[in-house]
């Protein structure tokens, strides 16, 4: 039985005659059957609106062939195995509440938020998030395919465009658009042509009149490029930037309960030395330690995973020296015995080790993108 709102708006379109106003009912039908998995009722439901639009000069409904449009996938990943800052995960937590009981909101004339803008460097759990967001509501994730979006000839991408909204428009999904600048970018920009402007026109007017039960999902690395007016077409805005020092902390924490092993090295300290690389870069580390120890059984694998993490650290050390010229780690061979903390403060000059070094503790050790690790420390609590 469909819902009672659709229901009733049905029959207003029916009685006077608003067309505009069955098609977005209808619509909503089918997605509401397919998300029930009653699929043969709602492609029923689509042939007869197509049948009907076929008929009277309405815009037609397209029909599975755009589905190459689009990458389709089941979300696995969940929000629970993300590291986020509290308000984040506050703002995530939120929008799911809505969607999950949208039909509470519309019996207030209230639509869920479902347009969300990610934004954030490399590695930090855009992909990511979008996917555990999808996977929360329990709704497949559809990726938008650019390679068949974009077209070479006039009026190819725009037309595409439309069939890719046409083809979500009446499913419960979400549409993630990943490098979101690749399409959405600003329009002043005096190097690109009236296609491009035409696109972006199209994106936003499309992306406006997506029901709330389609959830588009946006992100990008370069927020900087996108087009002014894309901005305020995002109810939810997420950053999701580099790990705060807590978070990396946290994350050795859950590392070593991940290897079964206790570091001999203060996960605070360690966590200074790793401080400035992506959650990504971590769990590449960590993937590196388990694929080690698995090749070279038997053998010790605290020794494998510290020689793993140490090479770690000095990249991030040498790479901390080539942007600000100060180290901001003690050595990695400093144990938990305290050895780390007796040490001496030492000017930059005199502190590089070939493993690492020694920096002043009156002084906030600074990223990669000379970030305070002072100011940055109370930006979030974690959650593994
Ligand atoms: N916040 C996070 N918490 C835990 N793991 C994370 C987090 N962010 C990223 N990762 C890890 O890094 C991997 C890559 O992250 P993801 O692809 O989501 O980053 P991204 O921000 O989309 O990067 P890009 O801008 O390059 O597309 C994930 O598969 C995950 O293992
Ligand atoms: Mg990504």
């Amino acid at each position: 039985m469909a819902r009672s709102d659709l229901l009733i708006s049905l029959v207003k379109a029916g009685v006077n005659g608003e067309r505009e106003l069955l098609v977005r009912t209808v619509e909503a039908m089918i997605a509401e059957e397919h998300g029930k998995q009653h699929h043969v009722l709602a492609e029923s439901l689509a042939a007869q609106l197509r049948a009907g639009q076929n008929g009277n000069g309405m815009t037609k409904l397209p029909d599975s062939n755009n589905r190459n449009l689009v990458h389709e996938r089941m979300p696995e990943r969940k929000i629970s195995s993300l590291f986020l800052r509290t308000e984040v995960k506050t703002a995530v937590a939120q929008l799911i509440e809505e969607q999950q009981r949208a039909d509470l909101l519309r019996s207030y004339n209230l639509e869920p938020r479902h347009r969300i803008l990610l934004t954030g460097p490399p590695g930090n759990g855009k992909t990511s998030l979008a996917e555990a967001l999808a996977e929360s509501l329990a709704i497949p994730m559809f990726s938008v395919r650019y390679d068949a979006l974009i077209g070479s000839f006039l009026g190819e991408t725009a037309l595409r465009m439309r069939q890719l909204f046409d083809f979500v428009r009446n499913r419960r999904c979400a549409l993630f658009f990943d490098e979101f600048d690749t399409v959405a970018k600003e329009r002043g920009d005096t190097h690109e042509t009236g296609e491009i402007k035409r696109v972006v026109s199209s994106l936003l007017l499309e992306i406006d009149r997506l029901p709330s039960y389609v959830v588009v999902i946006t992100a990008t690395n370069h927020p900087e490029l996108l087009d002014r007016a894309v901005w305020r077409r995002f109810q939810l805005k997420l950053e999701l930037p580099k790990p705060t020092l807590g978070q990396v902390t946290e994350w050795l924490r859950t590392l070593e309960g991940r290897l079964e092993i206790a570091f001999t090295i203060k996960h605070s300290i360690l966590a200074k030395r790793l401080y400035g690389i992506s959650f990504s870069e971590l769990e590449d580390m960590a993937q590196d330690i388990l694929r080690r120890r698995i090749l070279c059984e038997p053998c010790d694998h605290m020794a494998i995973t510290h020689s793993i993490i140490r090479l770690r650290t000095e990249a991030v050390h040498r790479e901390r020296l080539s942007s600000d010229g100060y180290p901001a780690t003690t050595n990695i061979s400093n144990s938990r015995s305290g050895r780390a903390r007796n040490a001496r403060p030492r000017r930059a000059k005199n502190s590089i080790s070939s493993t690492g070094a020694t920096r002043s503790t009156d002084r906030p050790a600074t990223s990669a993108t000379g970030a305070s690790v002072r100011s940055s420390k109370g930006g979030g609590s974690t959650s593994a």
